[in-house]
């Protein structure tokens, strides 16, 4: 009897779906499905604060008060959609270059956040660290975040990571220029020393997430991005709420993840009888040497033409584009 009628037998809750990782040759696991990953790291740049003021006459600074409300509100949906490590760009390096006011605002909210949650996140579960440079921090600022950090280093079911004076760069360049000379760099090595983090699980994101209608990285977290999902929401920080966190993790689960490699679907693709294997050298035999490109990028289909092949007039599609695949 099938695991799933035993349930219904038994009036038990159906049995939660197989997860679909698949392991690929040479110890490569591909993650086809994204019910497999169950701890998410997502990584959020909180833009939008200044427009959601401005468009309601009030000063910016009312935009980065509203958007701790959102902050709130998405740490404490994140741990029931899976989000166990949320990275929060709050204040990059080039904001310095912000009005003095809107800066020291800034860091002020800063400083009250960090009295008066700290009992919530010690409540919550959440363990607080901070990541970028402390050493240009208004006074005393450093050492409350080293405070809050050791009173919530215990916290399990969410691990907030604010960045601060961060800009991904100089973390970059400050992890390759402290390294000692003659120590290997591997991609461990430096990862741990970009980050900080010594926990794989929160060093790579899983998903990044941006609001307020802009699509770039802004110098977030680019190393630890480096195959992170995309998702941009139109909506200004200070309206960014719980729903908003679960449709971005919704969508995220609904994609494939490749690595690099080909997807679930395309590993075995059906064989077109008509197409010999020679035209598929990346899907049907990988010890046929490539002479030239056969795959046209604008039509995202290979011709008979591409290939010198006189017999073969129409295009056929390609199953798997292999190795050239955009990653
Ligand atoms: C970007 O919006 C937002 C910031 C530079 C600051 C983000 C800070 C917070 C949400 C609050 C403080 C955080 C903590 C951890 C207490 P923007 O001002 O660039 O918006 P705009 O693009 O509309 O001008």
């Amino acid at each position: 009897m099938r695991l799933k009628h035993l349930a219904t037998f038994l009036r038990l809750p159906n049995p939660p779906a197989p997860s679909r990782c698949i392991f690929w040759p040479g110890n490569f696991i591909m993650q086809s499905s994204l019910e497999c990953k169950k701890r998410l790291h997502v990584a959020m740049i909180m833009d939008g604060n200044g427009r959601w003021a401005t468009a309601r006459g009030l000063p910016r600074t009312a935009g980065h008060h509203a958007g701790v409300a959102a902050l709130q509100r998405v740490c404490e949906a994140a741990p029931a959609l899976g989000v166990t490590t949320l990275s929060l760009f709050a204040f990059s390096s080039d904001n310095w270059r912000r009005p003095r006011g809107e800066v020291s605002a800034l860091m002020a909210l800063l400083r009250r956040y960090l009295r008066t949650e700290i009992a919530r996140l010690v409540e919550t579960g959440t363990r607080l660290t901070v990541i970028g440079r402390r050493d240009r921090l208004p006074d005393g600022l450093a050492s409350e975040i080293a405070a809050a950090e050791g009173r919530t280093a215990s916290g399990e079911a969410l691990h907030l990571r604010v960045a601060l004076d961060y800009s991904a760069r100089d973390a970059v360049l400050r992890a390759v220029t402290a390294c000692e000379p003659g120590v290997e760099l591997t991609r461990e090595t430096l990862g741990r020393l970009i980050s900080g983090e010594h926990d794989a699980e929160h060093r790579d994101v899983d998903l990044l997430i941006r609001s307020g209608g802009e699509k770039r990285l802004s110098d977030f977290l680019l190393w630890e991005c480096a195959y992170a999902e995309l998702f941009f929401s139109d909506r200004m920080w200070p309206d960014f709420g719980a729903e908003d966190l679960a449709a971005a993790v919704n969508d995220f689960r609904k994609r494939e993840r490749r690595f690099g490699g080909v997807g679930n679907a395309r590993a075995f693709p059906p064989r077109v009888p008509s197409t010999p294997a020679h035209l598929f050298p990346t899907a049907f035999n990988l010890e046929q040497p490539l002479l030239h490109h056969p795959y046209d990028i604008n039509s995202g289909s290979v011709t008979g033409e591409d290939l010198g092949l006189k017999t073969r007039s129409a295009p056929c599609s390609v199953a798997s584009p292999g190795r050239y695949s955009s990653r």
